[in-house]
């Protein structure tokens, strides 16, 4: 009967008759609603995604409580509406917040708790707290516990989690799904399950398999890990003029065997302007070391004296300090910034991964600042960082995520444009695409290594309906989960047999 009305009216009318607690208005935006426009881009990071052609939902819903979460997916169903779960809104292709056939979001922003138990060194986390909040709440509540997920303080808990995580202290601890030891998930039927009762296979499933195939995580039970109480940071960037192209060439190689309590990515991008010749490339060697200067340069005196690091270059701080410092924060910041849901500005841009096993050549990164020198290369940006330590003793099978011993380091390629850019928006995404197949002589191939919360849809996505599993193994499955690909799929098969959860990059049936 809902099917014939207007679905939208059908929609909130089965919400109303299914929880008495959906106030309209206070937990539900319709088109209608003067907050609808600003609740909806609120949670859309990657402004590609803002546009006005873009498609928007019906509805969203912000629950106030978690028991008006089981209502949206029985509305949805009944109303034959597709369903966008969003906590962080992250998400690098808009998946959390689009859908071509008609749609609803449930945005978790409003479920954000966050309970620590010191003397367990656990905590629950609400999906919809952000990173930030988490870090800044746990270092309140000890100075040397910490959580091994991502970097930047905006990033949600829910959506993050879901699809691995990683950050600072990947080497020491792996990642931030590596250290989930339960979690609270509502299935298609409704149902509040935990680890419980969901049994080992979802489990697995959820921490790393990417999010919206299984169903909604409430909150994810997590182990806390021991950070000292202070940190030491650094950050040296080397031109070309200063033998960049020689120190990224020698990172490669040493870098994933550093002792597990240094992380020194390797970040370039172009400075200077090629118009007046003064353009060149600039490699930022941003560190942070679990432990005090004195044991730091040593360390570095002996496996990476090229780089001339010195007691100067150094400042110690706590390490939620430590995550300002990599936003770009100054040393007298407050920690209560970690908590600010609008630290960093939005951005438009266009992403993409790769994992490599073996050095990429020397030679080879002449072509690589080539590219950087071409005019749409202004904002691009591309991250190199070292694995190695704990990421190469857990097992390729352990959690979805595969990319462990073998894998020296990963990459990320972005690029940034700006709104009076964004006409051109298809030049730079051109760009992107060349600059990524420049790199695929040199790394993982076939498959070609990708990282699931880094969603690249141009690898490949699943049809408008159902996609059978060959096909989505062969299009993009195989390169976000390699051998991983296939329980993935049997977990789903057996947990939400309808394909009820489903979206461009959802696990399909087997
Ligand atoms: P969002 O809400 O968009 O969700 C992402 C996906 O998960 C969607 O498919 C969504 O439907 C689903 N989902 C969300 N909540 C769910 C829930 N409660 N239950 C089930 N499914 C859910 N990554 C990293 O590992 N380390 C890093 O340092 C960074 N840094 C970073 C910086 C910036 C600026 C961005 C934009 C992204 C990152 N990321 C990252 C990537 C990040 O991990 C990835 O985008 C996460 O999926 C974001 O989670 P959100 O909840 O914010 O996204």
């Amino acid at each position: 009967s809902h099917r014939t009305a207007d679905p939208t009216e059908a929609f909130l009318k089965c919400l109303g008759l299914r929880n008495h607690s959906f106030v309209p208005n206070k937990s539900t935006y319709t088109r209608r609603d003067s907050g609808y426009s600003t609740i909806l881009n609120l949670g859309i990071n990657n402004l590609r995604f803002t546009s006005t052609s873009t498609p928007k939902p019906l509805v969203i819903v912000t629950p106030l409580d978690e028991s008006q979460v089981p209502p949206v997916v029985q509305c949805a169903k009944d109303v034959d509406l597709e369903i966008r779960i969003r906590s962080g809104g992250h998400d690098y292709e808009g998946l959390s917040s689009v859908s071509q056939l008609p749609f609803v979001i449930l945005d978790l922003m409003l479920l954000r708790s966050i309970d620590i138990d010191v003397a367990s060194r656990t905590a629950w986390v609400q999906s919809g707290a952000i990173v930030g909040e988490l870090y800044y709440k746990i270092a309140k509540a000890s100075p040397i516990l910490a959580f091994p997920a991502g970097v930047c303080p905006t990033i949600g808990i829910g959506g993050h989690l879901a699809g691995g995580a990683y950050g600072t202290l990947l080497r020491k601890y792996g990642l931030g799904a590596d250290n989930v030891i339960d979690a609270r998930i509502v299935d298609v039927n409704g149902s509040v399950l935990d680890r419980k009762t969901m049994g080992e296979d979802l489990f697995w499933a959820v921490r790393g398999g990417g999010g919206a195939s299984f169903g909604i995580i409430l909150s994810w039970k997590i182990k806390l890990v021991q950070v000292p109480k202070n940190v030491t940071v650094f950050t040296v960037t080397r031109t070309l003029q200063q033998n960049a192209t020689g120190l990224i060439y020698k990172w490669q190689n040493i870098a994933h065997k550093f002792d597990t309590n240094l992380l020194m990515r390797a970040i370039f991008n172009r400075i200077g302007a090629v118009e007046t010749g003064d353009a060149t490339i600039g490699v930022y060697f941003n560190s942070v070391f679990l432990g005090g200067v004195d044991k730091l340069l040593p360390l570095l005196k002996k496996s990476f004296p090229e780089l001339g690091v010195v007691k100067e270059d150094c400042t110690e701080m706590s390490w939620a300090q430590s995550i300002l410092n990599f936003n770009g924060f100054s040393i007298n910041e407050p920690l209560e910034t970690l908590q600010n849901r609008s630290i960093n500005p939005r951005r438009y841009f266009k992403a993409k991964s790769d994992y490599v096993t073996k050095p990429i050549p020397l030679s080879a990164f002449q072509g690589i600042w080539n590219l950087f020198f071409e005019k749409e290369a202004t904002g691009a940006v591309v991250i190199f960082t070292p694995y190695g330590g704990k990421m190469k003793d857990i097992s390729k099978s352990a959690i979805p995520f595969p990319y462990r011993s073998g894998n020296i380091y990963s990459i990320q390629h972005l690029v940034y444009w700006s709104e009076e850019e964004n006409a051109k928006a298809e030049n730079y995404i051109a760009w992107m695409r060349k600059l990524y197949s420049y790199f695929g002589a040199y790394v993982s191939n076939s498959p070609r290594a990708a990282y699931i919360n880094y969603k690249d849809l141009d690898l490949g996505q699943n049809n408008l309906g159902n996609t059978s599993y060959n096909e989505a193994n062969n299009r993009w499955g195989a390169d976000y989960f390699n051998g991983n690909f296939k329980r993935l799929a049997n977990v789903k098969t057996l947990v939400d047999p309808g394909n009820f959860f489903k979206n461009e990059l959802s696990i399909p049936l087997l």
